[in-house]
């Protein structure tokens, strides 16, 4: 395992780069990733494994940044949407690649109640003019700096990230300090593992929001992707993209993909629910075989280069987004604007405003008790 803080040696691991890549001792590559407004420094992390896979990770947000995975010739390229900079992501990001908390997803009119009082949160989104609360706030933990710890687990490198959210921070009750470790397995998996304590009951919903396109950034939209979504149900929507309440089924839907399905095949049929969502942008309740433990949630096959993602989840849901609201207002990682479903998102989760919707699965994190659940996202080709 070495871990480096070398300059050089980052520049020639470089921005952008693509092709194959030689076998590589897993590695952890330290460089500077420009500083925030109080001057704090940020890092970027590049984690490296035995294969040459290579996960670009800064501490600002827990963001993903790049994500280098071979196709079925061996070739690598970055398989994730993001920018090259810090201001990039400062100015203006659809959450690419972060960690978004304390509640991703949405929360009814920015207000719930917990144990007898009411929580103003701050409204950062309306969709279909409805306001909501989304990902966390106007300031979610996609746009704070964490701290940072790399280390090798089990033979993987990995990167444990901390962040404490005060109480009484975008409206929520409670000090809650959440950890993150990432870790790039040698069989090109990444996993995430969130954890978290409070010294106040609050809801707590983690998720990681990648963009990814599993033919490379930048080169085109997602509707050629095939997916497998292990979903019998889904949470419909109302126009401002808050569940109704109701787990329905599939079956007969265009949100039926129990069966691979290329994504672009029915996305813009008359529903709906596609309607209020410019497309899918919604939450899937997972068929698992028992409670708890981590289950197939999803399979992404990309049949130009071969890639696959898998997902593998703890959480019972996950926000299947195709990118509906990117407008080629966003220019990536290789000069190329990001238009419309050119990334998808798989957010594992627990169903959004849950703590306003006392049938879903409970979000709410009690002191004395500790939020830990864990995702990984496995890559592969055929
Ligand atoms: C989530 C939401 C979408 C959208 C994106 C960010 O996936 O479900 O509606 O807000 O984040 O643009």
């Amino acid at each position: 395992m070495k871990i480096f803080h070398s300059y050089p040696v980052a520049a020639l691991l470089g921005l952008g780069l693509a092709g194959i890549l030689p076998a590589a001792t897993p590695s952890i590559n330290i460089t500077p990733f420009g500083s925030m407004a109080d001057g704090r420094a940020v890092n970027l992390y590049s984690l490296v494994n035995a294969s040459g896979a290579r996960a670009d990770i800064t501490n600002y947000g827990a963001i993903i940044v790049r994500l280098f995975v071979p196709d079925r010739a061996g070739r690598f390229d970055d398989v994730v949407l993001g920018y090259n900079s810090l201001a990039d992501y400062q100015r203006a990001s659809p959450y690419f690649g972060a960690v978004v908390g304390r509640y991703g997803n949405r929360i009814a009119e920015g207000r719930f109640t917990l144990d007898g009082r009411t929580y103003p949160l701050v409204t950062n989104n309306a969709p279909g003019g409805i306001p909501c609360h989304l990902h966390g706030g106007t300031v979610g933990f996609d746009k704070v700096l964490w701290t940072a710890e790399p280390s090798l687990v089990d033979a993987a490198p990995a990167l444990t990230l901390r962040y404490r959210s005060r109480d009484g921070e975008e409206g929520y009750p409670g000090n809650l300090d959440v950890t993150i470790r990432y870790q790039l397995g040698e069989d090109n998996s990444l996993s995430v593992e969130y954890r978290a304590t409070t010294d106040q009951s609050t809801p707590v919903n983690l998720t990681q929001h990648s963009y990814f396109n599993l033919g490379g950034e930048g080169r085109g939209d997602i509707l050629d992707h095939v997916l497998t979504l292990n979903a019998s149900r889904f949470t419909p929507v109302n126009a401002g993209l808050i569940p109704t309440g109701e787990l329905a089924p599939v079956a007969g839907t265009p949100f039926d993909f129990r069966q691979p399905r290329a994504i672009g095949e029915r996305v813009d049929e008359p529903d709906e629910q596609l309607k209020f969502g410019g497309g899918y942008d919604h939450n899937f309740v997972l068929d698992r075989p028992e409670a708890g433990g981590l289950a197939h949630a999803a399979t992404v096959f990309e049949p130009k280069s071969g890639r696959v993602l898998e997902v593998w989840t703890e959480e019972p849901g996950v926000q299947f987004y195709c990118g509906n609201f990117l407008n080629g207002s966003h220019v990536g990682k290789s000069g190329r604007a990001y238009a419309r479903r050119y990334g998808l998102c798989l957010e594992t989760q627990h169903f959004p405003n849950s703590p306003n919707q006392p049938s879903f699965p409970d979000t709410i994190l009690r002191p004395g008790r500790e939020y830990r659940t864990r995702t990984i996202f496995k890559f592969s080709a055929r």
